[in-house]
């Protein structure tokens, strides 16, 4: 199965090679017949180039579909002015073929590849089913592409920090990260079962104790939970452990590394990005205060305030009784939003309503009005105020909320009164709502940011006990230790998230290594001592072995690359990407086993 192979690639021809003699490989990207010619953009990995082919000369060009593969051969010529292509890296020549086979043909495609505008309308998982066409186009290319270099580069920083690259296993036992496992049967021992690794947090806490005291690994982390846009169910890890350090140590390292490499990345690819300055760091509480959540997109401000001291002794009815009945009074200012109509407010108002809320109250925050009566409310720092709940306030009371809400003419205030978790969830997405309206939310901007002191473990009234924030290994603060048996919802741990442009894209924490603490705490997240045995005897039985202090992060490479790329979905930086059900198409996965599998396995199909 001979073939002409390639002298140069389709990316690279300019000016300065005309009149050479090339030979290309690659595909047909688009052909065009124009009777007495054929035009075709031929593609490789490179770049296109535009091919002419005199039907006169050549046999059976009208065999060539789009996305054949092809060997041709040729000479380059510059395009006459007129022809040129401004927009092509090579569009100031083409190549008159002279000779040319098809490598391999093209069946009629399930959904058009060279228009990069008509993918929005192809159904996703088409596109997965056909994967191999899809990765055909430049633009699938370059995100994995930008995810290779990504790994490179981490790999090559971790190496200058003295990193050791160690692989653990995929077949393994339960690690609880939250989510459910998935679980392969033991065809020796009907009954007994491996669980995939949700990460391999066990396993580098294990290396640690081995010693191995600055481990990380690229690694496959696998968890039975719905899709979302920025989760599958199969995902990759940057994740990393070390010994002997603080949880200083461990953000400073962590920064160093993201700076590094998000910024080597920009240049690499000269991505319309600005460069990452250092990480805000900002805690928890702090967080869900200002932002309303845990994971803030800090790209802009517009922090939440909060009025339930201000309007302590307010009249206005909806406040009043939420106050009373230990309710908080929180808002956002939405800039520019004086100009919105009555209606319009009203679909805010809508909005709040969809995501749980009782009701938006608010008020436009102007320029006193020239026919203003003499006793309008003007603020100290001239400000007058407009409908909605305005009338409900003294001038005390206006002053007052202005300045907490530090509100600018052109102002609308949004109000939420609820319970304080309830309120800030209604505010976090209200808040987002108003970045996007108001463009503040720039694509070109890579804000980082570090969460620090997570509470140790929440409340979950389903299951009616106590459960990790993070994961069961994290590390109570020392300080806090004191309130294990009183007020465990008071312990903060050692434990620190990175968030960026508002999406979680790395956990971690100072671990526990003792055995009696991390007895402790499985006890407190009700754990029985002979399930802890049954569970994690093997991590209590190492923390007695001599076990060094240590702490780690894994931040999520999927999430990364998707900051960098600009995807809006998890599925577009994955080569082999899982639909929202977790079904490969292109595979035909999860599939049907065969009768002799299922008895090998000692398995009976109950439904
Ligand atoms: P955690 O569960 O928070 O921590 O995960 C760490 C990071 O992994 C990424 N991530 C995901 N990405 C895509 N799809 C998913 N389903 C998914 N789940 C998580 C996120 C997240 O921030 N063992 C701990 C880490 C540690 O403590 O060192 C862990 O797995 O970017
Ligand atoms: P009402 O007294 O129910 O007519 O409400 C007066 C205003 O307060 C309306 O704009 C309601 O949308 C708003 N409102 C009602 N409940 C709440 C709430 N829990 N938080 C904020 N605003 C509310």
């Amino acid at each position: 199965m001979g073939f002409v192979q390639r002298t140069k690639t389709c990316g690279e021809l300019r000016a300065a090679h005309a009149g050479q003699q090339v030979s290309l490989n690659g595909w047909a990207h688009k052909v065009r017949d124009l009777g007495g010619v054929v035009f075709i953009d031929l593609r490789d990995r490179n770049g296109i180039v535009q091919l002419t082919l005199d039907p006169a000369n050549l046999p059976n060009l009208s065999q060539i579909r789009p996305e054949s593969c092809l060997s041709v051969t040729g000479a380059v010529k510059v395009r006459a002015d007129e022809t040129k292509n401004p927009k092509m890296a090579t569009g100031d020549v083409e190549v008159i073929v002279t000779s040319y086979s098809i490598l391999g043909a093209a069946k009629p495609l399930p959904f058009p590849l060279s228009d990069e505008e008509q993918m929005d309308s192809v159904n996703e998982e088409l596109r997965i089913k056909y994967r191999y066409l899809d990765l055909r186009r430049p633009v699938m290319h370059r995100r994995m592409a930008v995810r290779a270099a990504a790994l490179r580069r981490i790999r090559a920083f971790l190496e200058t920090q003295d990193f050791l690259e160690v692989e653990t296993p995929i077949i393994t036992k339960s690690t609880p990260e939250g989510a459910r496992d998935y679980l392969v049967p033991y065809r020796l021992e009907a009954g007994l079962w491996y669980a995939l690794p949700q990460s391999p947090q066990q396993y580098k806490q294990m290396l640690m104790v081995a010693g191995i005291d600055r481990y990380y690994q690229i690694a496959k982390c696998f968890r039975d939970e719905s899709s979302r846009a920025d989760r599958q169910p199969e995902f990759t890890q940057l994740d990393m452990e070390m010994s002997f350090v603080t949880q200083e140590d461990i953000l400073n390292l962590t920064e160093s590394l993201l700076t590094n490499v998000v910024n080597g990345l920009i240049d690499e690819f000269q991505l319309d990005k600005e460069k990452i300055e250092p990480f805000e760091r900002i805690t928890y509480d702090q967080a869900l205060y200002l932002y309303g959540c845990d994971k803030p997109d800090l790209r802009f401000g517009l922090q939440l305030f909060d009025l339930t001291s201000t309007v302590a002794g307010t009249e206005f009815g909806v406040f009043k009784a939420t106050i009373e009945s230990g309710g908080v009074i929180r808002g956002v200012r939405y800039p520019g939003g004086s100009n919105l109509s009555r209606k319009e407010v009203g679909v805010v108002e809508e909005f709040c309503k969809e995501l749980g809320a009782k009701g938006m109250a608010s008020f436009y925050v102007e320029a006193p009005a020239a026919d203003a009566p003499a006793d309008a409310f003007v603020s100290s720092k001239g400000l007058a105020v407009r409908g909605g709940i305005s009338k409900f306030f003294t001038h005390e009371e206006l002053e007052a909320i202005l300045e907490k809400a530090q509100a600018e003419a052109g102002d609308l205030l949004c109000f939420i009164a609820d319970h304080y978790a309830a309120a800030n969830s209604v505010l976090y997405r209200l808040r987002l709502e108003i970045g996007n309206r108001c463009g503040l939310r720039d694509p070109r901007k890579l804000k980082y940011g570090w969460v620090l002191d997570f509470p140790l473990v929440e409340w979950d009234a389903e299951s009616g006990r106590w459960s990790p924030s993070h994961h069961p290994f994290t590390a109570p603060k020392d300080e806090d230790l004191i309130y294990l048996d009183t007020d465990p919802g008071r312990i903060r741990a050692d434990c620190y998230d990175i968030v960026l442009n508002g999406v979680e894209v790395a956990s971690g924490s100072i671990r526990i290594h003792r055995t009696d603490v991390q007895a402790r705490i499985f006890t407190l997240l009700g754990i029985d001592e002979k399930t802890q045995q049954e569970r994690f005897g093997h991590m209590l039985e190492a923390f007695s072995f001599g076990a060094p202090p240590h702490g780690g992060i894994a931040p999520g490479i999927d999430r990364l690359v998707m900051a960098l790329t600009d995807t809006e979905n998890i599925r577009e930086v994955i080569a082999f990407p899982k639909t929202g059900s977790g079904y490969d198409p292109l595979m035909d996965a999860p599939s049907t086993i065969d009768a002799q599998q299922w008895a090998e396995l000692g398995l009976r199909q109950t439904k």
